[in-house]
């Protein structure tokens, strides 16, 4: 193909180029005058592409959207329940109203499916930055900004996550908890809440409250002891009380159950 027939084929054919088209009749600008050009749709799908590009979904991850989340006949309904829940999310998102979603539920359910699908949805549709960050990852950037040979500083790794209009968490809680990731934790979303930012959360630990601490001058029996241990973590063991209940204000929550997708499909799919 010629140099000129490439050339010729970027160009769009709506606008030649320019970026702007043709106005409807009825269109109006801000100012209640008629309006003569708008800007194309070729822009607009520039844009929606560059922020897709600049979003980190993982490769994994960069098919997902509802369509292609399939309610199996035998899947178990809370999946078709989040779905809906999916849907309805991006058809109300509105900026002002920062409230976003937290999938709770086991390996393999379609968590991160589906917070990914609202992701691109939402950049495609609605031309919003947006961002994926594995909630390990994040961490590890940040603990890497306090390295003194990295020229990084933690504000600057956090920035992005900051900024973002929707930030999708993956995997919160997957790191074990420690004082400071605690302090990891709560900088990034009071920040968030704080700045009235829609976060989307998916977790594979239960939404419940932490474990009674031990009181003061109380010794456990040995059968306590044995519970407490044998007790499976929950996500206030994970982030800690305070945050789950800060959690609260921010998502609302999408518990999803059955049976790990990677089963039900050849595995080969997914490696
Ligand atoms: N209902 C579904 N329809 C189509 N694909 C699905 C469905 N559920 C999951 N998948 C696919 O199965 C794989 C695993 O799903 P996903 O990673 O979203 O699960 P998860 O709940 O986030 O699991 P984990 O807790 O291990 O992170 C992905 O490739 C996803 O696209
Ligand atoms: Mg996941
Ligand atoms: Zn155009």
């Amino acid at each position: 193909m010629s140099v000129k027939a490439v050339t010729a084929q970027a160009v769009c054919p709506v606008c030649d180029g320019t970026g702007w088209k043709s106005a409807h009749a009825a269109e109006h600008a801000p100012n209640g005058a008629p309006r003569t050009v708008t800007r194309c749709d070729c822009v607009l799908r520039a844009r929606a592409e560059k922020l897709l590009r600049s979003a980190r979904i993982p490769r994994r991850y960069e098919h997902c959207d509802l369509e292609n989340f399939d309610v199996f006949p035998g899947a178990h309904p809370s999946l078709a329940d989040a779905r809906f829940s999916a849907r309805a999310f991006i058809e109300r998102y509105d900026p002002a109203t920062s409230c976003g979603l937290m999938f709770v539920g086991p390996c393999g359910v379609g968590k991160t499916h589906l917070a990914t699908a609202i992701l691109r949805e939402l950049i495609a549709t609605r031309g919003i930055r947006g961002v994926f960050y594995d909630y390990r990852e994040l961490l590890k950037e940040v603990q890497n900004s306090y390295n003194s040979s990295v020229q990084t500083t933690e504000l600057e790794v956090l920035r992005p996550v900051f900024d973002a209009d929707v930030l999708v968490l993956d995997e919160l809680g997957a790191v074990k908890p420690t004082e400071w990731v605690w302090d990891a934790v709560s900088f990034v979303l009071n920040t968030r809440f704080n700045d009235r930012k829609t976060t989307i959360i998916t977790t594979n630990f239960p939404d419940e409250p932490a474990a009674e601490l031990e009181p003061a001058g109380r010794t456990f029996s040995a059968s306590e002891q044995a519970r407490a241990a044998a007790r499976r973590e929950t996500l206030g063991d994970r982030i800690t009380e305070r945050m789950r209940s800060r959690l609260h204000e921010m998502c609302r929550t999408v518990v999803m159950q059955g049976k790990d997708f990677r089963q039900h499909v050849n595995c080969a799919n997914f490696r």
